[in-house]
């Protein structure tokens, strides 16, 4: 176990070869057993395998090619109406449509992704998440009918690699875990820390002749330059996403 979690790769390229109906179901009954809070098992999964929603849903996540090779693409949605329904049939005294009921729905979807990511990849199939559930959805929520009390919090592709990529760098543990408090590093440290991060994704970027091109004109020179670039996730991408974010999870039941 410890060692299939250390060898996890992203999987963005994948053989047409499709996932057999038994095995999707068991991957789903893993993700089934994850912890949930107070065992509501707050959330969902949409699971797309026909090829023109399949496609529909890559156009909402920002035309990411992979997503057309995989045979199946997961949606993981923070789900309280399901709780509501029952508390509501039973004539119990209504909760959960507020921000607290979505985070916990939230976490709860995310520990299911997880657990359902480690399955698959255990069984010789890859994954990718697509955090670009968020950047979409509000187009999500209509395309998939998901009613109010669901909002969709992560999705991930499943498929056959048809790539072997290599590990991608991580930051030391140090930098991750603190002993009993939290320890804030000095500057030096930081750029210390980092240089290793700085130098390998640096050279993956560059090794891309469009967008080493693109990084070029935009006179970015440093990765953090690019992680805040309009390139990647500029400060007004963020806000635009969070203000619609703001708008859709009151609309979807979620707020005080
Ligand atoms: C919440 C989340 C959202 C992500 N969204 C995307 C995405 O939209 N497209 C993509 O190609 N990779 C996406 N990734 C994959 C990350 O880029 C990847 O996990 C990271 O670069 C580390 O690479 P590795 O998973 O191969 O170790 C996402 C990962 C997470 C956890």
């Amino acid at each position: 176990m410890i060692e299939l979690a250390k060898s996890h790769r992203s999987i963005r390229s994948y053989t047409n070869q499709d996932i057999d109906d038994a095995l999707l179901n068991d991957l789903l009954l893993a993700g089934l057993r994850s912890s949930s809070s107070g065992n509501m098992q707050t959330w969902s999964v949409i699971v797309t395998r026909d090829e023109a929603r399949k496609r529909r849903l890559y156009e909402l996540h920002g035309d990411q090619e992979f997503i057309l090779e995989a045979p199946v693409l997961l949606t993981f949605c923070a789900d309280v109406f399901r709780m509501r329904e029952w508390i509501r049939v039973n004539q119990s005294k209504q909760s959960f449509d507020d921000l607290l009921g979505f985070l916990t729905g939230a976490v709860d979807a995310v520990i299911a992704a997880q657990t359902i990511c480690l399955a698959a990849e255990s069984q010789g199939l890859g994954i990718c998440y697509l955090g670009t559930t968020w950047w979409a959805a509000r187009e999500i929520i209509d395309f998939l009918e998901l009613p109010k009390y669901v909002f969709p919090v992560t999705s991930i592709t499943v498929g056959y690699p048809a790539e072997d990529p290599p590990l991608r760098d991580r930051l030391p543990l140090e930098v991750m875990v603190h002993r009993e408090k939290y320890q804030p590093m000095s500057d030096d440290e930081i750029l210390t820390r980092h240089a290793d991060r700085e130098r390998n994704a640096w050279a993956r970027y560059t090794a891309n002749e469009d967008l080493r091109r693109a990084l070029e004109e935009a006179g970015i020179t440093k990765v953090t330059d690019f992680y805040t670039s309009e390139l990647k996730y500029s400060k007004e991408l963020h806000r635009e996403i969070s203000e619609m974010l703001l708008e859709t999870l009151p609309e979807q039941g979620f707020w005080l």
